[in-house]
């Protein structure tokens, strides 16, 4: 796929640490195999060294010397660590014996690694849950300067180019923040219009869903969309965004003609921003499965490093163009 070739060969031109911490599931290692021979990160696997090189065996891999493994039990910067998560957890009252413990849970293992600057980015998810991949993150990386809430953001991509930018979207929160408030619903959008423009590739045009245009409907609901609309202006006035729409309005050019005269959003929006997770997630896996679209991500927004979730559901290549996207963003190039 173009759009991805493209991100591997600028993640090669500054290589970047990828840790995958699940580094004893099938999966990733086909996944490490296939990014160590295309060379364009460099991963750091989190796991048994003997589990991992039987495993690999098993697999018939042939490429993983050339990954980092890190074995989570024994290793030169366990105390390092041990130390450092006492520092950063110390206000919730996290004692050295609760932080021995979870060091070597290879998904605080891979936060701190980050945390410490020995790695530059993560990739988990193919057997974790989000909600455990996503809590070390929060204690241990946090969110970037400004930011209060990080949500997941996915790229889709159509069959056709009828919708978005020759067929290119970006759909969000699909994964993280269950009910955000009207500001961080806002904060969400200018999140996402920066995603967009630096990875996607391309100017956002913001709708702000709800299952109401521009006053159809009366409800607390869209009360909060209406709301986080204004609140994203203030917050990015560069930004074009408009809202409350309906999905319909915001895609379909003679339905938001109509129902949202003059709005330069109404119709030919490329990213839409949902009221919360439950409408994002149920939305973008709809699209993907009857709507033949690709779905790439989520990719976080808003993380003080870049760490990514994949669905449990993922294919090999799912993880590939996790840790090619992951590689970019820790490269500064989006
Ligand atoms: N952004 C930034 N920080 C956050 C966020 C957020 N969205 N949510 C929680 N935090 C922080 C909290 O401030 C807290 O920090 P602190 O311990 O330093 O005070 C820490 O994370 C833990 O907060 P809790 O409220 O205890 O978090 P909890 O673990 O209950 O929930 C979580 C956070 C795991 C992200 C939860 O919101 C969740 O499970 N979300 C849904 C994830 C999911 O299942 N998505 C669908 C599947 S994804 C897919 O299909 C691709």
């Amino acid at each position: 796929m173009e759009f991805i070739n493209k991100l591997k060969a600028k993640a090669k031109e500054n290589k970047k640490r990828i840790v995958l911490p699940e580094g004893l599931e099938e999966r990733t290692l086909q996944a490490a195999d296939i990014i160590v021979s295309e060379d364009f990160a460099d991963v750091i696997l989190i796991g048994n060294p003997a589990k991992i090189a039987e495993e690999a065996a098993r697999l018939g891999l042939k490429n993983l010397d050339k990954a980092t493994i890190v074995d989570p039990e024994n290793h030169e910067k366990k105390e390092v660590y041990i130390d450092l998560l006492v520092e950063l957890r110390k206000k919730k009252g996290l004692t050295k014996e609760q932080a021995e413990k979870l060091v070597v849970q290879p998904l605080y293992l891979s936060t701190l690694m980050i945390k410490n600057g020995d790695a530059d980015g993560e990739v988990a998810g193919a057997e974790n849950a989000t909600g455990d991949v996503l809590r070390p993150a929060f204690q241990v990386v946090k969110t970037l300067p400004g930011i209060s809430v990080v949500s997941g953001a996915f790229i889709m991509i159509f069959p056709d180019d009828e919708f978005g930018d020759n067929g290119m979207m970006v759909f969000a929160d699909c994964a993280v923040h269950p009910n955000p408030t009207a500001s961080e619903l806002a904060e969400i959008a200018v999140t996402t219009g920066k995603t967009t423009k630096s990875i996607a590739g391309i100017e956002p045009r913001i709708a702000m869903l709800s299952f109401s245009t521009k006053g159809s409907a009366k409800h607390e609901m869209v009360d909060k969309v209406v709301e986080a609309t204004k609140l994203a202006k203030e917050m990015a006035p560069e930004l074009k965004i408009d809202g409350e729409l309906q999905a319909d309005a915001a895609i379909i050019e003679a339905i938001g003609s109509k129902k949202a005269p003059g709005s330069e959003i109404a119709g030919k929006a490329n990213v839409l921003v949902f009221p919360t997770l439950e409408v994002g997630n149920i939305a973008y896996k709809l699209v993907q499965r009857m709507g033949h679209a690709e779905a790439i991500g989520p990719v976080l927004q808003g993380m003080a490093a870049p760490i990514n979730d994949l669905s449990r559901g993922c294919s090999v290549s799912d993880i590939v163009n996790l840790v090619a996207i992951t590689a970019n963003q820790a490269a500064g190039n989006m």
